[in-house]
């Protein structure tokens, strides 16, 4: 059964306008995996829970096209609407079931949307689409970000740590208290022999106060409990900019601060030897993922 969090119009427009893209250097990181595992051309890369785009917008320059796929049509309406780039297309899709045809992706991607999937069949999905030395990049971060203003650092960041721990019971039993194991289950059970595994890629956003309280607003365990109780939801979400602010000696909720997202990732290479070729020869046992 599909984990369906990201629905509603108003939280994939916020979704759009607060959630951090990947940086640039994640992006560039896996450019570099599959040019030196590959080569190129690179032709198509698959983006699946691609919500509103921040991503597959990021992939659009470097690949000839670019398909973002997510089960959410709300997510797709923002992202077709934000997409300026002519060689994205977007398809609402499970990512269990990947309406595109056997090996010919380059690059399929999911960033920060794994942990909802029915993961050992987006797995073999994502095996069946990728070309022979195709690659697959799995990314997402913790939701521990520290917070950085001066020398109110430490006490800012123990605040938003305390109010994540706050969320806890609000989150998915599916997705548990963080992520990271469950990616790293994911990793162990790709059976590829060209693989790398990055624990911790920290990267500094500046932004405004306001634009991190408007992120940590579209976390899935905050809108669970703007779902369960709004009254109670706006009063932790001002109670924690109001915390936040008294702390910085500050007024002005937009005033920039920088916040730390901290990125883990997997990479892996299809090997060439998996590849039966054609594609009558696809068997069961030709598939590398049980
Ligand atoms: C946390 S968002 C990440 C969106 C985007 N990739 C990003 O980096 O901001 C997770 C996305 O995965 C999508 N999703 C969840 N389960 C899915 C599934 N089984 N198949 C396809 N998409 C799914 C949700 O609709 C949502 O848009």
């Amino acid at each position: 059964m599909a984990h369906r969090r990201f629905e509603g119009k108003e939280h994939a427009a916020s979704y759009l306008r607060y959630r951090v893209s990947p940086p640039q250097e994640l992006i560039a990181e896996i450019l570099a995996f599959l040019e030196n595992m590959k080569g190129r051309p690179f032709d198509l890369a698959v983006d699946v829970g691609c919500g509103s785009g921040q991503g597959t917008l990021l992939l659009a320059p470097h690949f000839t096209q670019v398909i973002g796929t997510d089960i959410s049509p709300a997510q797709l309406e923002v992202a077709l609407a934000n997409s300026s780039a002519p060689n994205i297309l977007y398809r609402q899709c499970p990512a269990e079931e990947l309406p595109f045809a056997d090996g010919g992706a380059d690059l399929v991607t999911a960033m920060t949307a794994a942990h909802w999937f029915h993961r050992p069949r987006f797995l073999q999905e994502a095996d069946r689409l990728l070309k022979p030395r195709g690659c697959l990049a799995l990314i997402s971060y913790t939701l521990d970000m520290d917070l950085e203003y001066g020398q109110h650092s430490h006490t800012l960041t123990d605040i938003c740590h305390q109010f994540y721990k706050n969320l806890l019971p609000f989150r998915s039993a599916h997705i548990g208290t963080t992520t990271v194991p469950l990616y790293k289950q994911m990793y162990d059970s790709c059976p590829y022999p060209d693989k790398e595994w990055h624990e911790c890629l920290r990267m500094r956003r500046p932004m405004p106060l306001s634009g991190y309280i408007g992120m940590v607003e579209t976390f899935s365990s905050y809108r669970a409990l703007l779902k369960q109780d709004p009254v109670e939801a706006h009063r932790f979400s001002q109670d924690f900019r109001n915390r936040l602010l008294s702390e910085m000696g500050e007024s002005n909720p937009d005033t920039e601060i920088t916040v730390v997202v901290k990125y883990f990732y997997w990479l892996a290479c299809k090997p060439a030897a998996a590849w039966s070729g054609a594609k009558e020869q696809q068997t069961p046992q030709t598939r590398l993922f049980p």
